[in-house]
């Protein structure tokens, strides 16, 4: 276990650990503090030593409980909250319950305090009854968490902290990282700096955007050109290989913008048959061609008001290309069988697998659509250009299969199996290859690296 620091921050205090009744604490009010944190055992020993100090604890287990029980608890003075909730995103939540409560001072569970929240003028008692409580076995539950993930990592720290730090090109000095984990109060120099840089980056509008997991270089990039172009009606074009998140970036973009309450339609360019698409894409009158037994609108026409995705692009065939010119030229369209114009207002999102403007160079696809829906380029990166998120996305998708089943861990050999991989089918393939490991790990906690199986066909 992690050196504890010796150096008590109030030396005055009295020990939380004991029930504040049979102590001679000076008559102070009762504050409330609401502790939010999944695991039953840390949330019980952060209670104890809370109430030995005369804080009035509420407990939740998750974010949605959090709500209700800040909504019922009067005077919340504290959220002491876990970095990682089992059902919503930290950030938003954070964001979210600072935008609802500004009064109320933010700061997790590991002792730092959330960026723009007010600090509390019990910060130093609260620091105290951390560490107090990590004197118990907190500091276990933390290191083995992590250490089973990531055998190499400084203990104290979440797998987000360590990527997050080597994403800063910090180094990760085993010693600094200890006295972090016990220390909430006795930093070293540096690390609290270190640790505000940290929770900055989580919670703030310029942050990464929560549901792309990943703190690497070109991953932090693409959340950055989200944030940048989203609210624009700048049509944009998500380049990426296969299974490198260029729908999610698709669905970020629509959510991000001021169109969000409106449809998001997304139409599959590859998957559609040459003979629909059009049909498909700009709808059809009654008898327009054989077998159109009814009317219909199109896939435009029903996102009116609202977000476009053309997923696959450059799969679209050229006659359709012009067509599809035409009305982003225009903002009209004339569904098949009718002479009318029907304007629509829509935000046009396309996707890709190729180098779009090699094809168009090439004259596979017509350069000036590509110059229309070009205007803006977000690239999703290969899963091999920024394995370091390798752990964080482990993490992740470890955790999420934990909502219908108990959370399982990687052993040491299991991990190295899925760093020397090449990932040709990037994070869709990490994901199919975690849940066959944990299907076929059984009801074993721990994944071996026998079960890492990475399938003989190449994913998708
Ligand atoms: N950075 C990421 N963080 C979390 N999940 C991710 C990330 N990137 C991809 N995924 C997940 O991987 C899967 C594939 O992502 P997505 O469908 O967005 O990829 P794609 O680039 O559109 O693939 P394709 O070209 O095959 O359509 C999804 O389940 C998605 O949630
Ligand atoms: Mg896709």
């Amino acid at each position: 276990m992690p050196a504890l620091p010796t150096s008590l921050p109030t030396p005055s205090l009295p020990s939380p650990t004991l029930p504040g009744a049979h102590l001679n604490l000076p008559r102070k009010p009762l504050r409330v503090v609401l502790i939010t944190c999944s695991d039953a055992g840390h949330r019980e020993r952060l209670s104890r030593s809370l109430t030995g100090l005369r804080w009035q604890v509420i407990e939740a287990r998750g974010g949605a409980d959090a709500w209700a029980e800040s909504e019922k608890a009067k005077q919340l003075e504290v959220l002491l909250v876990d970095p990682w909730l089992p059902d919503l995103d930290i950030s938003e939540f954070l964001a979210d319950f600072h935008r609802e409560k500004p009064t109320v001072a933010l700061m997790f569970t590991d002792g730092s305090a959330v960026k723009d929240s007010p600090r509390s003028p019990y910060h130093q008692e609260l620091l105290y009854a951390l560490r107090h409580s990590q004197e118990s076995d907190t500091v276990a539950w933390q290191a083995s968490r992590l250490v089973e993930m990531v055998p190499d990592a400084p203990t104290g720290l979440s797998p987000l902290d360590v990527v997050q730090q080597k994403a800063n090109g910090e180094t990760s000095e085993k010693e600094d990282a200890r006295s972090a984990a016990g220390t909430v109060s006795a930093v070293p120099a540096g690390e609290e700096q270190r640790r505000a840089q940290i929770t900055e980056r989580r919670v703030s509008p310029v942050d990464r955007i929560p549901e792309l997991i990943g703190f690497s270089g070109p991953m932090l990039e693409v959340s950055r050109r989200i944030r940048l172009v989203a609210a624009r009606l700048t049509p944009v074009l998500i380049e990426g290989p296969t299974g490198s998140g260029k729908e999610l970036v698709a669905e970020a973009l629509h959510r991000l913008s001021s169109r969000s309450k409106k449809a998001f339609v997304a139409i599959n360019c590859a998957a559609i048959p040459e003979a629909l698409l059009e049909a498909e894409l700009f709808g059809h009158t009654r008898g327009a061609f054989t077998g159109a037994v009814q009317g219909r609108i199109g896939r435009i026409e029903s996102a009116d008001g609202g977000t476009l995705f053309l997923d696959e692009i450059g799969e679209m065939p050229l006659a359709l290309q012009s067509k599809l010119l035409r009305f982003v030229e225009s903002g009209e369209l004339q569904r098949i069988g009718d002479n009318d114009t029907v304007k629509v207002d829509v935000r046009i999102l396309a996707a890709t697998h190729q180098r779009l403007a090699e094809h168009a160079q090439k004259g596979a696809f017509r350069s000036d659509l590509y110059y229309r829906l070009a205007v803006f380029l977000i690239r999703t990166p290969a899963l091999s250009e920024h394995l370091e998120d390798l752990p964080v996305l482990i993490e992740h998708f470890l955790e999420r299969m934990g909502r219908t089943a108990p959370v399982k861990r990687l052993d040491a050999k299991a991990l190295d199996r899925l760093r020397n991989h090449d990932w040709p089918g990037n994070v869709r393939e990490l994901e199919h290859v975690l849940e066959r490991a944990a299907i076929l790990a059984g009801d074993e906690p721990v994944i071996g690296e026998q079960e890492v199986d990475f399938g003989l066909l190449p994913p998708n």
